[in-house]
């Protein structure tokens, strides 16, 4: 189905941003069925082959932190802009990743300027970056040397990983946040997300061969299992 959807609340500059590209199924990594019907009362567990699921009590205390779990949202959406910018420039050869990473770049900007925009509203202020050691773990984990290819791969997958993720943290804040506007503030980031890792997927499949995409995609699944599995969980990050 079509997830283009725009924030009813977006700024009158940002009217052209999508919050969205369509959602797309795929044989190999299957969207959840809720992804597509929007059912939002399943359980997480195996929210886009992640393997462990966010603790749902994570939320209050995100909950309690607004202006904290902002700040740390704004800059997860700047990160995505930037490293997407770095993929083009460094695979500028790859026609069709340039060409579709181009509008992710808009955007993942337009999601920066939307959560900047809900700080504002709420007389909240963007502060600090902070350390985010969930990427830093992340990009440990990518091949360092060796064949340019099997790095490309891996730069695809983290993205793709961190996007699944995102999607899975937003889909809690989503269903378990008290303010109502925020639930709906959410839901779109998480469909959004979804969408992006598709995308991601989508073009290590074009550029390899489905079963390496694959078997390394498992590999990512369970070092980023680890991680979460280690990381001490606070109401004021994303991750
Ligand atoms: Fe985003
Ligand atoms: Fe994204």
């Amino acid at each position: 189905m079509a997830a283009k959807v725009s924030l009813r609340q977006l700024p009158a500059k940002e009217s052209s941003v999508k919050i969205g590209i369509p959602l797309k199924n795929h044989p190999l990594f299957p969207l959840p069925a809720y992804f597509c019907a929007m059912e939002l009362s399943q359980d997480t567990k195996n929210i886009l082959g992640l393997q462990l699921p966010t603790d749902p009590r994570w939320v209050n205390l995100a909950e309690k932190s607004l202006e904290d779990i902002l700040t740390d949202h704004a800059y997860c959406e700047q990160k995505a802009a930037s490293t997407c910018i770095t993929l083009i420039q460094r695979y500028s050869e790859k026609e069709k990743l340039v060409e579709d990473l181009a509008p992710v770049v808009t955007e993942e900007w337009g999601h920066f300027r939307l959560v900047l925009a809900e700080l504002h509203k709420r007389n909240l202020k963007l502060g600090l970056q902070r350390k985010d050691e969930y990427v830093n773990k992340l990009l440990a984990f990518q091949k360092k040397g060796g064949n340019r290819e099997d790095r490309f791969l891996d730069h695809l997958l983290t993205m793709a990983l961190i996007e699944a993720r995102s999607c899975e943290r937003f889909k809690r804040l989503s269903e378990g946040l008290n303010d109502e506007y925020l639930r709906n503030f959410y839901r779109r980031f998480m469909e959004s997300e979804a969408g992006h890792y598709t995308l991601f997927i989508e073009l290590a499949e074009t550029y390899m061969d489905k079963e390496s995409v694959r078997r390394r995609w498992k590999e990512w699944l369970n070092y980023e299992s680890q991680i979460i599995d280690s990381l001490t969980i606070r109401g004021d990050r994303i991750h």
